[in-house]
């Protein structure tokens, strides 16, 4: 577990750029104090003074340096589309760094990176965070998006060395989701060996297990959940999680975000949000 050292902070928006018709990549001024973060952990935003919506928004650390803490936004309901409207000058009400557990660095430095849509933010933190600790020197991403517009290309050249990029609709790189890809690559052989780290919808990366099975040393993965609190209270985030001989149930926001992914109990969870 990590000792967070979390707190509520007040922050200004540097920069609100548009990246895609639905994301934009904030950065925010970093608070005084606001403690040094790890790959899977994130911040939780206030969206407005008014008691609608009430809950804060998670949103996983994309980046973090001395001087300021980016996020990756997609705009998908109310909460999101009001955050995404702020301006430079703009105050933010963050909450963090929340998360008990983050992406441990791969054994023996070799590396793959596996994407659905804004599941890229954590990862990108991780290859920064690594590659500047010289812990990584080469990185590979497979990376899906529904679209060309929605693909963050820019973004990901700029920090992976090696990247593969799917469309749902076939407008830019492999026609299919990213899963199809990795499978298409793992039959051709030309998957690089190492620890595999994954974000995205559920079904992606409960998918990505299917297909993966065997071909990596090891499988973590960051998760996503609808959540309340965001610090380990309401248990409105509980994933079931395979132990000794046992499901037990463990809150993405406090015990994770990051598991591995062959522990969860994908059918049971997805069973109970029917
Ligand atoms: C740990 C964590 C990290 C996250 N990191 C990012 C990130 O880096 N970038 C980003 O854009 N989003 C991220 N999200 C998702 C983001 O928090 C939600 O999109 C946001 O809370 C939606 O708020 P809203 O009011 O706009 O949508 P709502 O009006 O609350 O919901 C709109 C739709 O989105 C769905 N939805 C809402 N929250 C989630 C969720 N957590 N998972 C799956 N579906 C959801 C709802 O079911 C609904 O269909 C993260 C979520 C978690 C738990
Ligand atoms: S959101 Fe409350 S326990 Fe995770």
């Amino acid at each position: 577990m990590i000792s967070s050292g979390r707190g509520c902070y007040t922050a200004l928006l540097k920069r609100n750029a548009r990246l895609s018709p639905s994301c934009s990549l904030l950065v925010i001024e970093r608070p005084d104090g606001f403690p040094d973060a790890r790959p899977g952990q994130f911040v939780s935003i206030r969206v407005s003074d008014s008691p609608v919506p009430l809950l804060r928004r998670p949103y996983s650390i994309m980046d973090l340096a001395p001087k300021t803490l980016s996020i990756l936004l997609k705009a998908v309901g109310r909460g999101s589309a009001e955050i995404a409207a702020r301006k430079p000058g703009d105050a933010i009400d963050l909450m963090g760094p929340l998360g008990g557990s983050s992406f441990p660095e791969p054994e023996g430095g070799s590396a793959i990176f596996i994407a659905g849509g804004t599941g890229l933010a954590p990862l990108l933190f991780a290859a920064r965070l690594w590659r500047r600790k010289r812990i990584l020197s080469e990185t590979c991403i497979l990376y899906g998006a529904g679209s060309r517009g929605e693909l963050l290309r820019d973004l990901v050249m700029r920090d992976f060395s090696e990247c593969r990029f799917a469309t749902l609709d076939g407008s830019s790189g492999f026609r299919g989701d990213v899963v199809a890809l990795c499978r298409d690559l793992a039959r051709k052989k030309r998957l690089p060996a190492g620890t595999l780290y994954s974000c995205g919808p559920r079904g992606m990366v409960r998918a990505l297990v299917g297909a993966t099975r065997g071909v990596f040393r090891a499988h973590y993965t960051s998760l996503e959940s609808i959540m309340a609190c965001g610090v380990g209270a309401c248990r409105g985030c509980a994933v079931p999680v395979k132990g000794a001989g046992a499901v037990a149930l463990r809150t993405v926001c406090s015990d994770g975000t990051v598991f591995m992914a062959e522990d969860i109990a994908w059918e049971e969870w997805e069973e109970w949000e029917e």
